[in-house]
């Protein structure tokens, strides 16, 4: 099964002035929920799994899930790794069909980083792969991964120009004030920076940490330049409070189709608020 890269939703985005939203799945139920949701809404989808979604659900069967709804539903559609930082994994997940992955290498110092996207923009664009990279450092939790307030750095206008040439990446992740997960207070985000990175690096340019910020403030950035918006904890959270709420009026209840069902719900909610920020409605 081949799956579709992620670059020509992120161009026609780009073009367009609106982003497309990745939503981070994690099962089967996820997966349902986000792209019948996106095919009801007409709205381009990337479907998105960090290192441990890999884990849990298992390359093959996340490809085939992906190849499933694709060939269900004809609105453009991506299954594309997340935040992936070991470079044989991504080589084997490209195997396996996928054609679209983010190579984290924002942790390394810059020649590092560089040097370890390049070989996967090599290997991926072989096999007609898209490929995103980080350059800064979000605050907060991906996955295992913990980057304190201080270590945390904004990405430097120059420095983008100079790393979107050396290592030939198709989209390039920023990191202007998001953080993964919750917030502590209202998030800032630094919007003269975006601006002008925007200015001088041509790519797509993704938007990370989107869960639990402002609606205003991620419409904001994709006016300004943002053409994919990364969801995860927005996803989770009512998701699971749905199936808690559920048990604590059944606790008798035994059977996923019914116990899982209202968490599908919610979730579907909060997708089609997510898309509707995303401007992402009605654009095939
Ligand atoms: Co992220
Ligand atoms: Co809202």
């Amino acid at each position: 099964m081949k799956l579709h890269n992620t670059k020509q939703m992120l161009l026609d985005a780009q073009a367009g002035h609106y982003a497309v939203p990745a939503f981070n799945i994690h099962n089967l139920e996820t997966l349902q929920v986000v792209v019948s949701t996106a095919a009801e809404m007409r709205s381009p989808v990337i479907i998105a799994a960090t290192p441990s979604t890999v884990e849990y659900a298992d390359k093959d069967y996340l490809v085939a899930l992906v190849g499933a709804a694709m060939e269900k539903y004809d609105i453009p559609m991506s299954f594309h790794l997340d935040h992936h930082e070991d470079v044989q994994q991504i080589e084997e997940t490209i195997a396996a069909g996928c054609r679209s992955v983010m190579i984290d290498a924002s942790r390394l110092p810059y020649e590092e980083n560089v040097a370890k996207v390049q070989k996967v923009v090599e290997f991926a664009h072989t096999c007609g792969a898209t490929v995103e990279a980080e350059l800064g450092k979000l605050v907060g939790r991906e996955d295992n991964v913990e980057v304190s307030d201080a270590e945390s750095a904004y990405t430097d206008p120059d420095d983008a120009v100079r790393y979107v040439a050396e290592t030939g990446i198709d989209s390039l992740a920023v990191a202007i004030g998001t953080a993964h997960g919750l917030y502590k207070g209202r998030p800032h985000l630094d919007f003269d920076r975006l601006e002008k990175i925007r200015s001088k690096v041509e790519i797509p340019l993704v938007l990370h940490g989107a869960s639990d910020v402002p609606d205003e403030l991620v419409s904001k950035a994709i006016t300004l330049g943002i053409c994919k918006v990364n969801i995860a904890t927005d996803l989770k959270i009512p998701f699971a409070n749905a199936v808690k709420a559920f048990f604590k009026e059944h606790p008798e209840a035994n059977d996923p189709r019914k116990y899982m069902t209202p968490g599908k719900e919610a979730m579907k909610k909060v997708v089609q608020h997510k898309i509707e920020v995303c401007l992402s409605k009605n654009r095939y």
